[in-house]
C-alpha cells in the first residue's frame, strides 16, 4: 500500500491485558485524512485503554498501529508527535499552577516543522486570549478542555485524538467545545473522538465504532449508526 491510498490511522487487531486480564479483543479500525470518526462505548467499554494503547501507553498488549502507511507500534509518545499525532487525554493533564501561555509553551516542547505560534491558536479559541495570563488551575472546566485541545494543536499535528473532551461539562459548554473540534476538522485536521455523547458526536462524524467490553461490535457511516435500532436503543434512549 502506498501513503496514498492507506488509512491515516489504523489499528490492527489490538488486544490489550491487565495484570493478565483481557480488556480489548483484536479490535481493528482505520480513521481516513480529513475525517472524524467516533468511538462510542459505556463506561469501561475499553475506550480509554484503546486510546492510550495507540500512544504505546499500556503495557502488556497485541495487535499494530499503522500511521500515514508505516508502523508505529511502541513508539515512544514523543515520536508519535513529531510524526503527526497527537492526544487530547481524559484527564487533561495541564500544568495547573502555572499560565495559559505556559502551558501552551509547554505544548511545543516535542517540536516538529510548521509549529503553530499561541497567537494562531487563539483565533480558534480567543477565551484563552483573554485569559492566557490566569493560572491553567483556575480556568473553569471548559476552558481547561480548550487548553488541553489547544496545546495538543501547537505541534501542529495532523490527527489529533480526544479522549472524551465533554466529560465533567455542562451541556452548553459541551457545546462549545465539540462545535470548536469540528471547526478544526473542517481546518483539515483529522479526528479520533471518543464520546460518550452519542448524538451529537455522531451528528459531527463521518463514521464512527461501537465498543462493548472490549470488542468492535458496530461501524459505519454516522448517519446508518444514528439510525440503527440497536444503536438508539442503547445509546440514545429512542
Ligand atoms: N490501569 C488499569 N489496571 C487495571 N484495569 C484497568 C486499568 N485501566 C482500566 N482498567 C479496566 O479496563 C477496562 C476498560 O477501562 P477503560 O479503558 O478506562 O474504559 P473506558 O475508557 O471505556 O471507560 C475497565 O474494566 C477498567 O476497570
Ligand atoms: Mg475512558
Amino acid at each position: 500500500m502506498n501513503r496514498a491510498e492507506s488509512p491515516l490511522l489504523e489499528i490492527r487487531q489490538l488486544s490489550v491485558f491487565y495484570s493478565g486480564l483481557q480488556v480489548l479483543w483484536e479490535v481493528s479500525l482505520f480513521i481516513n485524512r480529513g475525517e472524524i470518526v467516533t468511538l462510542l462505548g459505556a463506561n469501561g467499554a475499553g475506550k480509554t485503554t484503546l486510546v492510550q494503547s495507540v500512544f504505546g501507553l499500556t503495557k502488556d498488549r497485541k495487535g499494530q498501529i499503522f500511521f500515514e502507511g508505516t508502523e508505529i507500534t511502541g513508539l515512544p509518545a514523543f515520536e508519535m508527535i513529531k510524526r503527526g499525532l497527537a492526544l487530547v487525554p481524559e484527564k487533561r493533564e495541564l500544568f495547573p499552577k502555572m499560565t495559559v501561555e505556559e502551558n501552551l509553551e509547554l505544548g511545543g516542547f516535542s517540536k516538529r516543522e510548521g509549529i503553530v505560534a499561541p497567537e494562531e491558536i487563539f483565533k480558534f479559541f480567543p477565551i484563552l486570549k483573554e485569559r492566557k495570563k490566569q493560572l491553567a488551575g483556575t480556568l473553569s472546566g471548559g476552558e481547561q478542555q480548550m487548553l488541553a485541545i489547544a496545546r495538543a494543536l501547537i505541534p501542529k499535528p495532523a490527527m489529533l485524538v480526544l479522549d472524551e473532551p465533554s466529560l465533567g461539562l455542562s451541556p452548553l459548554i459541551v457545546s462549545s467545545v465539540l462545535d470548536a473540534i469540528k471547526k478544526l476538522n473542517q481546518e483539515g485536521l483529522s479526528i479520533l473522538l471518543v464520546e460518550q455523547n452519542v448524538q451529537h458526536a455522531l451528528e459531527m462524524s463521518h463514521r464512527g465504532y461501537i465498543l462493548e467490553t472490549g470488542r468492535i461490535v458496530k461501524g459505519g457511516s454516522s448517519s446508518d449508526l444514528l439510525h440503527d435500532d440497536q444503536v438508539q436503543a442503547a445509546y440514545l434512549g429512542t
